[in-house]
């Protein structure tokens, strides 16, 4: 395929988002905006310098600029906003379906209240189903830099709204927080009936993978990079075929990665692991999810039929019903047979 073949079939082939934080998604525009409402003073002068400043050397550097972009988050239509403008990129890039994350505690440690956050949230994406025809399911992330009390008054927190929220996650600084210290809060979770998912392996060693997986039972696997250092959890992964949710420009943002080229999505596709691609924090490092189809595809040569396994393992890594996956590969599958027609015509 030429260059702007592949652009055309990754811009148009339906697919599922599953690893994306909501407040990663705060352009430097729509920030200086609410700010301005909210009567708060940025550090930055201009959204050229706030940009400037997306220069990361490790996931720490990120979460501290990140975090505080937070900050100017306080009213519910502040979280509306910042949901619709996201749900507006994914449509214009056929993204059929998302799983979004949200981090509670990084509003209610300021004193703005779960409900806000979350009501805020819910309004676009239920917006966004009826408007623009994306379906949804929320994650509610767990900080881990916190203790585990804070994680077990969040899950308290968020029991009025659980019919709202299908799976908790973990995620914020990785090494030194593994996911032993939130066994017991993630067993409770998965009493009250939520799912579970975990970043893993982004920054921390393969031992925290296996942790995520016997011991909070995760469904999914956020990043899992670092699996790829132990032979036995490679096996294990693609025995299980659990999903690893991979982000490839926020690892080459945050030195996951060296180079683009050295990407290890190909080494995983090679042993045959469940991946699949997502933008992370997209507004931070610089591609919502085509654009991270198209810096893999480019850099490592990925064919069409191997863009085409991305995109249908997104969905059957996703948490809709086994009804709503047959019925959305099935879409993919004839996207795919429709580009086939079309170049053997020309
Ligand atoms: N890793 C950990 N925590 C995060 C990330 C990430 O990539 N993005 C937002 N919070
Ligand atoms: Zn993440």
């Amino acid at each position: 395929m030429s260059q702007s073949d592949i652009e055309k079939f990754i811009a148009g082939i339906p697919k599922a988002e599953l690893h994306l934080h909501i407040e990663g998604t705060f352009e430097p525009e729509l920030m200086f905006e609410i700010a301005a409402r909210n009567s708060i003073k940025l550090k930055y002068n201009s959204v050229d310098e706030l940009r400037a400043a997306y220069n990361f050397n490790n996931l720490q550097e990120f979460l501290d600029i990140y975090y505080s972009g937070a900050n100017v988050l306080i009213k519910e239509k502040d979280f509306y906003d910042l949901t619709w403008a996201y749900l507006q990129k994914i449509h214009a890039q056929h993204v059929l379906h998302t799983e979004i994350f949200f981090d509670p505690q990084t509003h209610t440690s300021r004193g703005i209240s779960f409900d806000t956050v979350i009501t805020g949230i819910r309004r676009a994406l239920e917006d966004g189903r009826e408007k623009l025809g994306i379906s949804y399911r929320l994650i509610l992330s767990f900080l881990r830099h916190l203790s585990e009390a804070d994680a077990f008054k969040t899950l308290e927190e968020a029991l009025p709204y659980q019919s709202w929220i299908t799976a908790i996650g973990l995620d914020s600084s990785e090494k030194g927080h593994p996911p032993t210290k939130f066994e017991r809060v993630f067993t409770k979770a998965r009493e009250l009936g939520f799912l579970t998912v975990a970043h893993a392996g982004e920054e921390g060693p393969p031992e925290y993978v296996w942790e995520a997986l016997n011991l909070l039972n995760v469904s999914r696997i956020d990043h899992g990079n670092r699996s790829l250092e132990d032979q036995n959890l490679v096996e294990e992964l693609a025995k299980r075929q659990m999903p690893l949710t991979v982000c490839p420009l926020s690892n080459l943002k945050l030195k996951v990665v060296k180079d683009i080229r050295q990407h290890p999505l190909a080494e995983m596709l090679r042993k045959n692991l469940m991946v699949t691609v997502n933008s992370d924090d997209p507004a931070y490092f610089g591609g919502y999810i085509n654009e991270n189809y198209l810096a893999v595809a480019k850099a490592l040569n990925l064919t069409a039929e191997q863009i085409l396994l991305l995109a249908k393992n997104s969905f059957k890594a996703s948490f809709l019903s086994e009804a709503d996956k047959i019925d959305l590969i099935e879409k993919t599958d004839n996207y795919y047979r429709k580009y086939l027609e079309n170049n053997s015509l020309n």
